[in-house]
């Protein structure tokens, strides 16, 4: 046992948006472990020497963002078969051996969240909507076919990106058309917006929601603002609905568990902490 202070953080460009340092921190002081969590703005150019000098300096691992994710996969050593699914990874542990482990747990984060917003859900319960196509839409399918969905419906506005990820990941997906994306969320169980549409600054996520069952599960990954008009409105038509939140606080507490030694709970004051200014 070394008697060091564990030290961890978030690497990306620009990183000073990212809400992991309070999260992080919060979890190391509420759980009183000793260790600090820095945010860390790194140029493309840097990643890899960075990526060697952290363990020398301390670090047991980082969170990996924008723009990073891709190439932090591509400098890791070991790599978890979903990261590599998805082709990035969000969580790096840089092992005592010296050799970097990359993972991903969006995909985690996003069906642990629905886990907990909607205690009945399961992903096999009838087909899942999913609407873009993004670095954040490959986790969700991902972990949505690993979770038992069997038909997995797919639309985005470039048409291409949904194509690629139905090549990579198989027959269980159909891609529909943009302009036709109402039709995709007739019979589904599952409604997830992946784009960025209604994200504060951004324009609304205007879908119709005509032929939703009152059954289905709804979730927005958008959390800023936390009910976007999407989930309002699917809330209006009966359905249960799950913001964007969760997916985040559930994301980081695999890398907090392998970095720290606990596995951090996401309750409602771990939200409070998040949403405060
Ligand atoms: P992330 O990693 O968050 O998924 P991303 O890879 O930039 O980020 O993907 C953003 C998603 O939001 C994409 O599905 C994108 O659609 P395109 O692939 O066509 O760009 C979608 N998106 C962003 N702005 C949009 C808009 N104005 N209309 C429709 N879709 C939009």
């Amino acid at each position: 046992m070394t008697d060091k202070i564990p030290l961890a953080g978030v690497i990306g460009s620009p990183v000073a948006h990212s809400k992991s340092p309070k999260l992080q921190n919060y979890w190391l002081k509420k759980y009183g472990i000793a260790g600090y969590y820095i945010p860390m703005d790194v140029a493309q150019s840097d990643l890899k020497e960075a990526l060697q000098a952290l363990p020398k300096l301390g670090f047991v691992g980082v969170n990996v963002t924008i723009p990073h994710k891709e190439q932090a996969l591509k400098l890791s050593d070991v790599v978890t078969d979903r990261a590599a699914l998805i082709g990035a990874a969000n969580t790096l542990i840089f092992r005592k051996d010296g050799k970097i482990h990359a993972d991903n747990t969006d995909g985690y984060g996003f069906l642990e969240n629905l886990r907990q917003g909607a205690p009945h859900w399961v992903a096999s319960a009838g087909p899942a909507a999913v609407f873009g196509a993004g670095g954040a839409s490959r986790a969700v399918v991902a972990a949505l076919a690993e979770a038992g969905a069997t038909e997995i419906r797919l639309t985005n506005r470039t048409r291409a990106r949904a194509e690629a990820i139905r090549a990579e990941f198989g027959p269980k997906i159909t891609v529909y058309d943009w302009v036709q994306a109402g039709d995709m969320i007739d019979g589904a169980a599952t409604v997830v917006n992946t784009t960025s549409l209604g994200m504060v600054g951004k324009p609304e996520f205007k879908v119709s929601l005509a032929a939703l069952s009152p059954d289905a599960v709804v979730t927005d990954l958008v959390y800023a603002p936390l009910r976007t008009a999407f989930l309002e409105q699917a809330e209006a038509a009966g359905c249960t609905i799950v913001d964007g939140l969760g997916m985040l606080l559930f994301q980081a507490t695999p890398g907090f568990e392998r970095w720290f030694g606990k596995r951090p709970e996401v309750d409602e004051e771990t939200r409070a902490v998040i949403l405060e200014p």
